[in-house]
This record gives C-alpha cells, structure tokens and sequence, in this order.
C-alpha cells in the first residue's frame, strides 16, 4: 500500500503538522505501507487559471509548467493520500487549497449523478481510493474543525475518495513537546496517532473508538482550557515588548 501526505503548512522548518503525519506515517509504515511526507512549501506550485485546458485541449493534463505534474504522479499513484494542514482562519491553509484547486485535471469532465442524486464529475484514475485529513490548531477546542469537517466530506463525495480517518488536535503548539509536565500525554496522544496509520493500512480506516480517544482532549485535566489561555497570553505579554524594541 502507497500512503502519501502533502503537508500545506505555510513554515518551512519544524512544524506541529509534520510532527502529526511523521507519527501517523510512522504507524503506517510499520504495518509494511510504502510512505512519503511531502512538504508542499518546498514545490513550486502557482494558482490554477480556469482555463480548463485540462479538460478540454490536452484531457488529463495541466499546462502550466510546474511541480504540479509530479505531485499529480504521486497522488494517483498512492492508495491512500493524506491532507494534512494547520487551520488558517478557520480553514486549510491557502496553499493546500491552491494544491487542491490543481488537482482538477485529475476529475474527468463529464457529469454523473451521486447514489444521493447529487452532481458531480465521472472518475478518469481508480487511484487514490482513500483520504486521510490531519489537522492541528492554535486554540485547544476540537471546534475549531468544524468546517475542515464539513469540507473534506463534501470533497470526498465530489472526488469519489472515501473519508478513512480524520485527526484533529487543538492546542498544536503543544505538539513540539515545550512543556514537560504534560510530556507523558504528549506521548500518549502521540502514540494514538502512530495506532491510525496503522490502522489504516491494517483496516482501511481509522476506527470510531480511536477517533473517539483522538478527539478527547489531549491534556485531560480540569480546567485545562483556562490555564492554557492564561499562559498564551502571558507568553503574548512577554512577546509584545521584545517586538516593540
Ligand atoms: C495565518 C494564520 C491563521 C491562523 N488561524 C487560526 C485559526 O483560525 N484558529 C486557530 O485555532 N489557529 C489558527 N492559527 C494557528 C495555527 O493553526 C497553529 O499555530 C498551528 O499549530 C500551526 O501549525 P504548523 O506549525 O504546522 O504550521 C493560525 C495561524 C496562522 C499563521
């Protein structure tokens, strides 16, 4: 099985959506999947222009000359693609939407109805047949989803993909590890993460009783959501003058 994740973080060093699809590639490929973590703000990739040659003058392929046509390579020759990025103002990041956005040449131009009734395009590749999303958040709630949720199910249906596994963690900056007393729920959450991609090379999807312990919070203690904001804003406090110099 070949499981390929295109990160949109806008960072180009460390990251807390790459610490989340390492993990997550890390299960998977210890059940024997082949894996690549692709970090979309190392390629070159310019904005879809509407001009529809993909469907029309040259069916399948783009005419824009960039790292499109290889990324294209990769996603319909994997199994599973994972979509991973952090929340940008309540939604994915602008560069995975623009990666999406030139993923159409990989639809076919004809228009069939869903099992709903609903519209949508015909497939032109069988592959990839799964999606994973991986998603992580400054602020703690699981809230913050609530549209990534929404988008990638209507994405699936448009794409013909189905939705094996969603992660979502709140509070990302504490993904890196800086707080040593919460080292051990780290490490425990980190290791559910690590368990979905094993499951979905094991069972073709994260299953519901480990989306439900990924979704619960990852630091369990009374309280949390409240201690959390008062350090943010004293670490916001202790910023502002240092930038003001
Ligand atoms: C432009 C921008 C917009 C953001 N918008 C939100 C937001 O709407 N909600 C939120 O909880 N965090 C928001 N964040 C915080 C990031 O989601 C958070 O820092 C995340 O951990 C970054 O992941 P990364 O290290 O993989 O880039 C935003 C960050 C940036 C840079």
């Amino acid at each position: 099985m070949k499981i390929t994740a295109f990160n949109g973080t806008h960072r180009t060093g460390e990251s807390n959506t790459s610490i989340l699809i390492d993990q997550f590639l890390q299960g998977a490929a210890a059940e024997g999947a082949q894996v690549e973590h692709i970090r979309l703000t190392a390629a070159k990739i310019q904005l879809c222009t509407a001009c529809k040659a993909c469907w029309q003058k040259t069916p399948g392929k783009c005419v824009i000359k960039d790292d499109m046509s290889l990324l294209i390579e990769k996603f319909i020759s994997s199994d599973v693609v994972v979509l991973a990025s952090p929340i940008y103002a309540d939604n994915i990041s602008g560069l995975l939407k623009t990666f999406i956005d030139r993923l159409i040449p990989i639809g076919d131009p004809h228009w069939e109805l869903d099992e709903k009734g609903e519209s949508r395009h015909c497939r032109r590749y069988q592959n990839p047949t799964k999606l994973v999303v991986i998603s992580n958040c400054g602020y703690p709630e699981q809230s913050h989803f609530d549209v990534l949720r929404l988008y990638f199910r209507r994405m699936c249906r448009n794409m013909h993909l189905e939705l094996s596994g969603e992660i979502y963690r709140g509070a990302g900056a504490l993904l890196a590890g800086g707080v040593p007393e919460f080292a051990e729920y780290l490490s425990d959450y980190l290791k559910l993460v690590k368990n979905a991609g094993q499951e979905v090379v094991r069972q073709g999807r994260v299953s519901d009783t480990l989306t439900e312990k990924l979704e619960a919070p990852m630091i369990p203690l009374p309280g949390f959501n409240q201690i959390f904001l008062k350090k943010v804003n004293q670490i916001v406090n202790a910023q502002i003058p240092k930038m003001a110099e």
